[in-house]
Parts: C-alpha cells; structure tokens; sequence
C-alpha cells in the first residue's frame, strides 16, 4: 500500500509513477559548501542527563538541600545490634552557600554492628569490577566521639560490602576527608549504596559528601565514561548549552546561575531546575567548557535573556541591565584574557587558556512569550556583546522577530516532528530558505514515532524513553534534508541527548541515548546521527530524486574526491533505486555501504543495547550509473571511490 508520505514526495518533485524511479546526484557542481559545523550536540539538566547521568557523581543530595523537610535519598544503617537516628540540621551549616548539614548519631554501635547512614544514589550506586572510587565528605565531631568513620560501598541488603575505606582525624571542626574505595573482581551490581557508618555510639554531622568512579580524562569533578565515548563517537563540532529551558528556569531567580557553578563542590548549593527536580551544580560553566574541550567541539553557549519559561520577564531598559551585564561576565569568563576580571577568575578555576568560543545564542524559544518583549530585550544585550566582542556570532532565538532593526547572524528553530511529518516536509526542505538572510541553526529537532504521542503530551509517557527505528526514518530524512541546505542550515543538534531510564527520571521523551547506573545505549536514532555525522565531505552535491519515496542527500570530499550519499528508505518494502551520479565517467567498483534497517518498532534498551546498529559492507559493481536495493526500514550511506 502506498503511504500518504510517497504520495507527498511525488506531488512535491512534481513527478509521477510512471517515470519510474531515480535518484540523481549533480557531480558536475557544488551547490555549496558543507558546514563544517553542521554536526553538534544539545544539552541540559532533563531527564537526569547529568546528575544521574552524564556527571560522574554518584552521592544523589551530596548537600542536603534537595528536600528541606527529611534527608532525601539518605538512610539509617542499622542492624539488629546497632541503632541510629539521621536529621537535618540547619544549625551547623558547612558554610554560608551550603547552610544544612546531616546530623547522624549512632546511640548503639560496636565494631561488629556498626550503624550510621547510606545514600542510595541515582537509582543505586553502581560496582563495577576491579575499580578505583574516590570519596570524600566534609565531617566534623560531637565532643566525645573518637575515630574512625567507615565508609563503603554495600550491598543494599548490607551483607556485602564490595570495598571500604576508613577516615579518621576528626575534630569538632569542619574538615574535608578523602579515602579510595577499591572493588574486588566483583559482579557488576546496581543495587548498592554508599554508607559511613560508626563502630562506636557518637554523633557527628556531616557536610557534602561524594563518591566519584574514574572519569573521562581522569577530571576530579568529571564525567562519566561510558556515555562521553558514545558523544565523542557522533564526532560533534558543537556543544549547545545549558539550555533549553534549563537555561531560563521557571522563574527569573531560576535561570541557570553559571556564577555559582565555579570552585569547588563545596561552594555550589545547586538550584531548582525546571524540569522537576534540584540540579546539583556539580555540572557548572568550567564542566560544561572542558566537557567541550573533552570532545573536541565548540561551546555554543547561551546566555539568560530575561525571560522564564513560566512567563516572568525582564523589562528591557535599566530593569535588564543587571543581566545584560551577567552575560557580558560570563562571556568574559570563556575568552576574556586573564587579566579581565572573570578571566582571572577562569584562571584560578585552572584553566587560564580561553575557550574557543565564536557562537551566543541569546535566550531560548522566547516566541512562547506572551508579552512579546524579545525584540527589545534582544537589541539591548546583542548591542552590549556586540560592542565588547564585535568576533562573536549571535543568534536569535525567534525566526520572525524584527529584533527592532538589529540583524541576528543565526537563527535557531526548533523542529519536533512526527517521523510521517518529516518525511512529508523534507522532501522539498530548505527551498523557500532566504539565502540573503540570517544563518540557520537548528538547535532542537528529534523525530518521534507518530503524532498522536507528542514529547509534551500525555501518551508518550506509556512509550520507552528512547525512540524506535521508525523515528530514525524521521531523523534521516530530516538529515539529509538539512544536509542539502548545509550552505544555509549551518548547525543542527538533536534534542534531548540523554535520558537515565529509570522509573520516574526523565521528563521528555524521545531522547537518543538510555543509561541506567551500570550501563549506556543508543537507540537507532543515535546511530542513523552518527553514521551521518561521521560520513560528510565538504561539498553539497544537487540531488534529485523521482519517482521514489527514498530521500537523500550527497556529499563530496573536496581533498579524496569521494562521494558520500545518503539514502533513507521509509517503505515496507525494499526499493530498488536507480541511481546515476553526473559528471563522473567512473567510479572504482567497491564501494562501502553502512546500512542501519529494522522494523518500525524495533529498538534498543538496556538489555538488548545492540538490537539496532549500523552494519558495514563492501558492494561491487558500482558505476556512474548503478541500481542499488535497499532493505525496508533503512537508513543508508553509500561511499563510493572515484579514480
Ligand atoms: O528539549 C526539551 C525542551 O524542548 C527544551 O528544553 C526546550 O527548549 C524545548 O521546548
């Protein structure tokens, strides 16, 4: 049966059935430069992306200040002949930014029945095998407790403790401990926590806690490695961050306060995010600037523009001036030279190099506004950043702003689209784009399986967190749509990146890459995104395509002279394809095919993380003009040699 989409490409292309189908690609020109920055990543605090997720941290309310009522997340240890009591304590702050502590005191303890508290971590505190832990707390004793304190990863049960590690040193003051916790050849198990515990009665209170395993590039406060390797692995030019909505916050006092993210843990009490939950802060400006450098890519930060996604906003004039001015500073904190105030400031943070930024983008989806007040509020913070750093490109954040006469170099739309109404708009994508006018950047899009279970409503929170192959059918026509329009579309990220698939963490979905405590994946949309980010050259080939429901998209790279083309088939059936590249006698008759097909339905998760990848082949036989079959379902790309 012929689907609707078929029906729209046909109407589109302006071509009926009977010509058959074609795929065509123009190797005669270029119709552009690719953007080198085409590829990149979005990302904020949802869904647990970093505490939970990305950022290593394990302890989950390492300050205590996630529930002002009870200690959430932390635990008595007792056992039969142990007993003790845990409370908050407001009275015996850490310092002025962290103003609650943990009171825990063991009425009963012997060495043989300790007692004291666990955190329980973001869905378990995960053990791997043969691995280093780095804890560390900040703890200070009632007169009359002696040492030590023990502290250790357990079995939730409290019959196996898979390692420890003793502090002691203790004083009635506040002081920081450190100890390293190594695990044996153990199972790798989530269901542990991490206790500190008193083998004698006493009290102590203590002040934020931590417990890291090895992080990427061995960074104290760093990230979590299984899933960096899967973002390093979509090669991204670019990191967009914080936000999102994270960036604006519910409110004005919720927006995302970057100068409480700098210096140690300790210093940094976390704030409300928008999506339900208290970020810790752990990932501040400095994580998110090396996390970039990690990577390779540019950051593409954006700056808090004076309206909350609850509707608050900022009158432009004095009222914004205050924020212009924080956005000014924080610029200054990622290139200005150490000799500028917030330079000097990244310096002692230990990272005096600045950063390579060249992209702000100012605010996020300030079109939901009611008010209306984003030309204004635009005019006067790119005014600002434009007269102390006339290199930065800005982008808006609302295409059709007149932005009171200023010229935003880019603008961001944000594009979440069932997969059949990506396929219905990306056959003809790009062609009405104003050439003479801003850069494009489309800084959110994700395909979602089908219209009737929208990411904001309702039905999608019956679906699995990731997406299914049907929606990396709507991700690859999308693609290559874009990828056709790179001479205009300069950057485009998928949104959101990550999601902790626990019961209760996330708040969106599709996302294009799972965790749990122990382990990550990526669902097919990730690997239909990396098989396009890591297979590109460096000029738009023309492409036209008849006859056919099968998209695409072509490349050339400029230096080897290959040609890199993208087909996605959304049929149910495989398609055969003529395919006839002009301008090129021949080509060399192997050529490499990577090929990621499914059924619609088909996905990956936890336990079956490999259920939908690509596969890579050699095929023979190409020519200039050459038929090429593709499997149901699929997205393709075809790297062909030329002589
Ligand atoms: O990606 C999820 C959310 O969708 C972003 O935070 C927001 O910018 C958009 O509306």
């Amino acid at each position: 049966m012929r689907s609707i989409s078929t029906l729209a490409i046909l109407i589109a292309t302006g071509t009926g059935l009977m010509a058959g189908p074609a795929f065509t690609v123009d190797a005669t020109r270029s119709a552009g430069k690719v953007s080198p920055k085409l590829y990149g990543l979005m990302t904020e605090e949802i869904n647990h992306a970093y505490d939970g997720g990305l950022y290593a941290e394990l302890i989950r309310n390492r300050a205590f200040l996630d529930d002002a009522q009870s200690p959430a997340n932390w635990s008595v240890v007792k056992d039969d002949a142990s007993a003790a009591t845990i409370a908050l304590d407001t009275s015996n702050p850490l310092n002025d930014k962290i103003p609650t502590s943990l009171r825990v005191t063991a009425t009963q303890a012997t060495k043989d029945h300790p007692a004291g508290v666990a955190n329980s971590g973001y869905w378990g505190i995960p053990v791997h095998p043969k691995t280093e832990y780095r804890a560390s707390l900040w703890a200070r004793a009632e007169a009359g407790f002696f040492d030590p304190l023990t502290v250790s990863i357990v079995s939730d049960d409290g019959r196996t403790v898979y390692a420890s590690g003793e502090i002691s040193g203790l004083t009635t003051e506040w002081k920081k401990f450190e100890a390293t916790l190594k695990t044996g050849n153990v199972t790798p198990t989530a269901q542990a926590r991490f206790a500190i515990t008193l083998d004698q009665p006493g009290t102590v209170r203590l002040g934020l806690v931590s417990l890291f395993p090895p992080t990427w590039n061995n960074r104290p406060n760093g990230l979590r490695k299984d899933i960096m390797q899967m973002l390093v692995d979509l090669n991204p030019k670019f990191l967009r961050f914080p936000g999102g909505n994270y960036l604006e916050g519910n409110r004005v006092s919720e927006r995302f306060p970057w100068a409480k993210t700098l210096g140690p843990i300790e210093d940094r009490p976390g704030h409300p995010c928008n999506w339900g939950y208290r970020s810790s802060d752990g990932m501040g400006l400095l994580e998110f600037l090396e996390w970039c450098e990690d990577m390779h890519a540019e950051p593409l930060l954006a700056v808090y523009a004076g309206y909350s996604l609850g509707g608050e906003h900022v009158k432009a004039g004095a009222e914004l001036e205050p924020y212009v001015q924080e956005a000014l500073d924080e610029i200054e904190y990622v290139i200005g030279d150490t000799k500028t105030t917030w330079g000097a400031r990244r310096a002692k943070d230990g990272h005096p190099a600045p950063f390579n930024l060249t992209h702000v983008e100012i605010g996020n989806e300030d079109y939901f506004e009611q008010a209306k007040t984003y030309d204004d509020r635009y005019a006067q913070i790119s005014d600002a950043i434009r007269a102390k750093y006339p290199q930065l490109k800005l982008i808006s954040t609302t295409p059709d702003a007149k932005l009171n006469g200023r010229k935003a170099d880019m603008v961001d739309m944000h594009d979440y689209s069932a997969t059949d109404e990506f396929i219905k708009k990306s056959s003809n994508y790009g062609a009405d784009m104003n050439r003479q006018g801003p850069e494009i950047f489309v800084g959110e899009w994700a395909a979602h399986e089908d219209a009737s279970a929208r990411p904001w409503e309702g039905p999608s929170w019956k679906l699995a967190s990731t997406p299914s192959m049907k929606a990396a059918i709507g991700d690859g026509v999308f693609m290559a749509a874009m990828e056709r329009n790179s001479d205009i579309i300069k950057m485009q990220c998928y949104a959101p990146l990550l999601v902790n698939v626990n019961p209760g963490a996330r708040q969106w979905r599709p996302d294009l890459i799972g965790y749990d405590a122990l382990s990550a994946y990526g669902s097919p949309s990730y690997y239909a995104i990396q098989m396009f980010s890591r297979n590109i050259g460096d000029e738009i080939l023309p492409v036209t395509f008849s006859g056919t429901s099968v998209q695409g998209c072509a490349t050339r790279d400029s230096q080897t002279g290959e040609i890199i083309v993208k087909l996605v088939n959304p049929e149910s059936t495989p398609q055969s394809l003529p395919i006839e590249i002009k301008g090129v006698t021949s080509l060399k008759s192997k050529a490499t095919v990577i090929t990621l097909s499914a059924s619609p339905e088909d996905t990956n998760s936890i336990r079956r993380p490999r259920n939908v990848v690509p596969v890579t082949t050699t095929l023979s036989g190409i020519k200039p003009g050459f038929t090429f079959t593709m499997p149901p379902y699929s997205v393709v790309v075809l790297k062909l040699q030329t002589h």
